[in-house]
């Protein structure tokens, strides 16, 4: 018998290297919002962040490929086209993001952000949540599902108001951080800051105390560290805003961001104030060989373009509403649909075996995410628990494309006879 695909590959890049679906995919074509496998079935793509502004988008596809034909090099040597979009870039931001350090993954980034706070503070501490997850390096690792007491790098449990019980989250979760900054002063450990997720979207984008994240910053800075904002999931008009950290009203010192940045071309950047980034210049001579080049600059203006002709942060935050809108009816009749919520095109559905006990259910959420891959459509499941469905299209999703997946996700709810 010959080897299969997935044999191969097993074979090939080691078996484990993580997979979708209980019947993995063969895709072989993006446009837009679809995805086309090797028999050409259409599904729609409802998961892929990176390609933000849709599959192959033509405008992306013809800037990067000049780029390509014209210069693709490092980038020790000027050029305009890497300054022009790290102006655009830092413009996006609050006053005080001004300059920006060029990477190619959100774990780079995220990695010069702790350098940076690290540097800029003369601290060590810094602050996470207890379901995180900000990338794959030996630094970066410390801040997934963290559960330390002790170390540099310690965490609060994640802020949500689903299964918390008490009238004051807010206040109940600001006293975790406040007992971490303690900790961390007893401990002789000096503070350098808190990075989070501002939707804690690897949490499973839990509805967040209303007030928490800004009393949360306040806190931080009063205790001489600097708040990090992991924008690699939650930026780029997902939320329906630029950032996330603008939907939930408080103001990084320092911005990450990656994964839809380039629509594919390795891009990742951290943001901060000329300040910050001069001490971390000074303090690292930061060299990433294939980061701030003129490619990776080409792409991340074309997808500047794409958003901001297409007012795609505008179509993000209407089609998500509708999406809710829509899923929040169909909750009544479903009582494995536990909590609903979301920003604009990042919508999660909790999963639970008892709505009542909020029990999650991480299988009934698995069998919902291929159910709904049978239908073609293809969403996933994430968060603490593994039992949030994540919804998270391209911000080209249409109307259209929300009530085709809406109808497909209704009939599946009856097929897979969820009440
Ligand atoms: C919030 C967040 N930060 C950082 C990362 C790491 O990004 P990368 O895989 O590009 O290193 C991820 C990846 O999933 C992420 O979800």
């Amino acid at each position: 018998m010959s080897e299969s695909l997935k044999q191969r590959r097993d074979r090939l890049l080691g078996s484990g290297a993580p997979l979708f679906y209980a019947e993995p995919l063969h895709i072989v074509r993006g446009e837009g919002v679809s995805l086309f496998d090797a028999a050409g079935r259409r599904y729609v793509d409802m998961y892929n962040n990176v390609p933000c502004v849709g599959h192959c988008h033509p405008h992306v596809v013809r800037a990067v490929s000049e780029q390509a034909a014209t210069l693709n090099v490092h980038n020790r040597y000027l050029h305009e086209g890497v300054l022009d979009y790290a102006e655009r870039l830092a413009g996006r931001h609050h006053d005080g993001i001004d300059s920006v350090v060029f990477t190619c993954t959100g774990t780079e980034a995220n990695e010069v952000a702790l350098m940076m706070a690290r540097l800029a503070t003369g601290g060590r501490g810094i602050v996470c949540t207890d379901a995180a997850y900000h990338g794959n390096s030996a630094e970066v690792r410390k801040l997934t599902r963290n559960r330390s007491t002790d170390g540099e790098v310690r965490s609060i449990p994640f802020p949500e108001t689903y299964r918390h019980q008490s009238n004051d989250p807010a206040g109940f979760y600001l006293e975790r951080l406040r007992e971490v900054i303690g900790g961390f002063e007893r401990d002789g450990v000096p503070f350098a800051g808190m990075l989070l997720c501002p939707l804690l979207a690897n949490e499973g984008l839990p509805k967040i105390p209303d007030g928490f994240m800004p009393a949360a910053t306040d806190l931080v800075r009063e205790a001489g560290g600097v708040v990090v904002a992991d924008e690699v999931q939650a930026g780029l008009c997902r939320a329906g805003r630029w950032w996330g950290h603008e939907v939930m009203g408080f103001r990084p010192d320092i911005v990450v961001m990656g994964k839809p940045l380039g629509a594919g071309v390795p891009l990742a950047a951290a943001a901060a104030s000329r300040n910050i980034v001069d001490t971390f210049r000074r303090g690292t001579r930061y060299f990433n060989t294939f980061a701030s080049s003129p490619l990776q600059a080409a792409a991340g203006n074309a997808v500047l373009d794409v958003i901001e002709n297409e007012d795609l942060c505008t179509n993000a935050g209407k089609v998500g509403a509708e999406i809710r809108r829509r899923l929040l009816e169909l909750q009544p009749r479903a009582e494995a649909m536990g909590d609903v919520r979301g920003h604009g095109l990042f919508v999660g559905v909790e999963w639970v075996s008892d709505r009542d006990a909020k029990t999650p259910d991480r299988d009934g959420a698995v069998r919902v995410v291929n159910a709904m891959k049978d239908k073609g459509f293809l969403i996933g499941n994430a968060g603490a628990f593994g039992n949030v469905v994540k919804i998270r299209p391209p911000l080209v999703f249409s109307h259209q494309d929300a009530a085709a997946f809406l109808d497909a996700f209704e009939e599946t709810l009856g097929e897979l006879d969820v009440r």
